[in-house]
């Protein structure tokens, strides 16, 4: 088994043919745990107002200079069909953390999306008191997002100003608890972050049994303070070589997991970002089902990759990329094989 020790050595490395073994032994667990399938998950961003402020995202609160919307149940009901019609299993429902949710609006939508296209549920909507958790799995959710971004409790604070890294925690077990498929996550290459935290980040998902982790290489956006705090603490590696090692490793400690390439991989390395994940240990793909002109006022970060694809054309460039790497995308719903007996066996 890996300790601390070998994944801080692994994502110091340069020595090729280490990264090599290490690349090809992460695509052979992959093989072997979870099989050739990339699941597709279509992501609705369906609200980007967020009451939080955390320092590197563009849809911070203190951020005025962007355009705020929300979707209207039948806006999102559409899309669901749209997402069923393309043959995708998983629709995510994604926002900020938006005070305007209702609960009981949330959960009206998952049930109608269930009982009309039976499509699997991803919510992706921050942290929200436990009985809103509960309604929510009760209405038909099947998973929850809620990354972590980083395991330093110091640096988790620095960019947090308004969240606590003991309760993003203690909500990870609340849905894990409820029974929800749970993903977490992190960014790779935030200011002042370490070989070491990172190494930690892997060894939190085992911990916690995360059930699916979004790694991605942090994108510095203007708008926002962040890039700033590289003066006072800088990051001296290479954001996007080191999110392919991060998943790498994850893929190897965590095994049968469901691990995505990221948006964010594509953002930075639009050529072959999406490609070299899906190599390294990624098996989950989650193009954005959003329509314009609301896509391009989800702007976690500039320029994120896929804003000027329509969803439709989005796909068909996925089954191209899939098919020439020799594997094939998942007809199933795509849950993590062990939680799918839980709740459907
Ligand atoms: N770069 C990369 N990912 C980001 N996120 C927010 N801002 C950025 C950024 N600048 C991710 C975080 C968060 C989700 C809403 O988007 O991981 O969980
Ligand atoms: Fe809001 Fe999430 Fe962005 Fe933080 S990361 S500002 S909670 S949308």
């Amino acid at each position: 088994m890996l300790t601390q020790k070998d994944l801080i050595h692994l994502l110091e490395t340069d020595n090729s043919s280490e990264l090599h073994e290490l690349f090809c032994e992460a695509d052979r667990i992959r093989h072997e745990t979870v099989g050739d399938g990339v699941h597709l998950r279509a992501i609705v961003e369906f609200s980007n107002s967020c009451e939080r402020n955390c320092l590197y995202c563009g849809l911070r609160r203190k951020n005025r200079r962007l355009t705020r919307y929300s979707l209207s149940e039948d806006q999102i009901l559409k899309l669901a069909e749209e997402i069923s019609q393309l043959g995708i299993k998983t629709i995510v429902l994604q926002s900020g953390e938006d005070r305007f949710i209702r609960a009981e609006h949330l959960a009206k939508v998952i049930q109608k999306i269930k009982l009309k296209y039976n499509l699997a549920i991803t919510l992706s909507v921050g942290e929200h008191p436990e009985r809103d958790y509960r309604l929510w799995f009760d209405s038909g959710a099947d998973r929850y997002l809620l990354k972590h971004e980083t395991s330093d409790p110091v640096l988790y604070k620095r960019l947090h100003p308004d969240l606590t890294y003991e309760n993003r925690l203690r909500c990870l077990e609340i849905l894990k608890k409820i029974g929800y498929q749970v993903g977490s996550g992190v960014m790779v290459g935030l200011p002042g972050q370490t070989l070491e935290s990172l190494a930690e980040d892997i060894l939190l998902f085992r911990k916690f049994e995360i059930d699916m982790m979004g790694i991605s290489p942090f994108v510095p956006n203007p708008q926002t303070p962040a890039p700033k705090l590289f003066q006072k603490f800088p990051f001296p590696f290479n954001a996007e070589k080191l999110t392919y090692k991060m998943i790498a490793l994850t893929r190897i400690v965590t095994c049968d997991t469901m691990i995505p390439t990221t948006t964010a991989l594509a953002t930075v390395n639009g050529k072959t970002g999406r490609i070299q994940g899906l190599r390294c240990g990624a098996n989950v793909i989650m193009p954005d089902a959003t329509p314009q002109p609301y896509k391009s006022y989800y702007e976690i970060y500039p320029a994120k990759a896929g804003l000027e694809k329509p969803f439709s054309r989005q796909i068909q460039e996925i089954r191209q990329l899939v098919a020439s790497l020799g594997r094939k995308i998942s007809t199933d719903f795509g849950h993590r094989r062990q939680t799918e007996a839980r709740r459907f066996g």
